[in-house]
């Protein structure tokens, strides 16, 4: 997969690439990130990118032709890597909210592009001509699409294949299966008496399965009861769930 990015902060991106899963996915190939100044397609001495807004009032916006001729060039870089038709995505709050399942799809594709604006944003014709898809990452305003943009970038990199070490803690993570991940533990097994479920050191592959699905079934009931309103339930979750009812409602009494 190749990543391409639209930034005036390009050195911001250092963070995302240079520890962790990331950075190992970079060192492996799995993805490429080719990242653009529009700040270098300017044509004056001050080599400006933004302008004030028509119509008066505070703020800057982003001048439509270096946003442009620095997207032609990165589409060309793109396609010499062989993207033929990368998504070009403008990171925005007023896009839509970011879903594991877009992440999960976007990672399917050969190519990417994260545009960023900064100041009040992009000139509005940049977005009409360029734009396939905006997306915000809530409903709170950053001061630039870079750290967002960011936040794609390690989402989606989690998502492709061999990039983590065990395709399981991805598969188990919120959001893959619709519900929240269950509650994990390590040692010491007792910590000043607060101790860790005996399900979970039964050694009984089954019971701790069987223990996670049913934590996972009640976080979610709990702290996001709308994804379970989509969810069509198996007969063994709904069991599970209604069992962790009844027990709460006991415990209530
Ligand atoms: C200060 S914001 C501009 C906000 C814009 N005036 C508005 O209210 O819609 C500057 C840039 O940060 C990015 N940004 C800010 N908040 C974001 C969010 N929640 N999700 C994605 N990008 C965001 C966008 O790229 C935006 O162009």
């Amino acid at each position: 997969m190749i990543i391409g990015v639209l930034s005036i902060f390009p050195e911001m991106f250092d963070a995302v690439i240079s520890s962790g899963i990331v950075a190992r996915a970079k060192s492996s190939d799995l993805f490429d990130l080719i990242i653009i100044n529009p700040r270098d397609y300017t044509e004056d001495n001050y080599r400006r990118i933004d302008d004030k807004t028509f119509g008066g009032g505070a703020g800057m916006v982003m001048k439509i032709e270096p946003l442009e001729l620095a997207l032609a060039d990165l589409k060309q870089k793109m396609l010499q890597k062989g993207v033929e038709k990368p998504l070009v995505i403008y990171l925005s709050p007023q896009g839509k909210t970011i879903q594991q399942k877009v992440v999960n799809d976007f990672a399917a594709l050969s190519g990417v592009i994260l545009v960023c604006g900064r100041y009040e944003g992009v000139d509005e014709r940049f977005i009409e001509r360029n734009v396939d898809l905006e997306l915000s990452i809530g409903d709170f305003v950053v001061s630039g699409g870079e750290l967002p943009a960011m936040l794609l970038i390690d989402s989606m990199v989690r998502q492709l294949p061999g990039a983590m070490n065990s395709l399981e803690s991805v598969v188990n993570d919120s959001f893959m299966n619709g519900l929240l991940d269950c509650p994990h533990y390590t040692v010491p097994r007792d910590y000043e008496g607060s101790v860790v479920p005996q399900e979970l050191l039964s050694g009984n592959h089954k019971v701790i399965a069987e223990w996670r699905l049913q934590q996972s079934l009640w976080r979610t009931y709990q702290r996001r009861p709308e994804l379970l309103a989509d969810k069509q339930l198996t007969n063994q979750q709904s069991r599970l769930l209604n069992e962790m009812i009844s027990r709460n409602k006991i415990k209530e009494k």
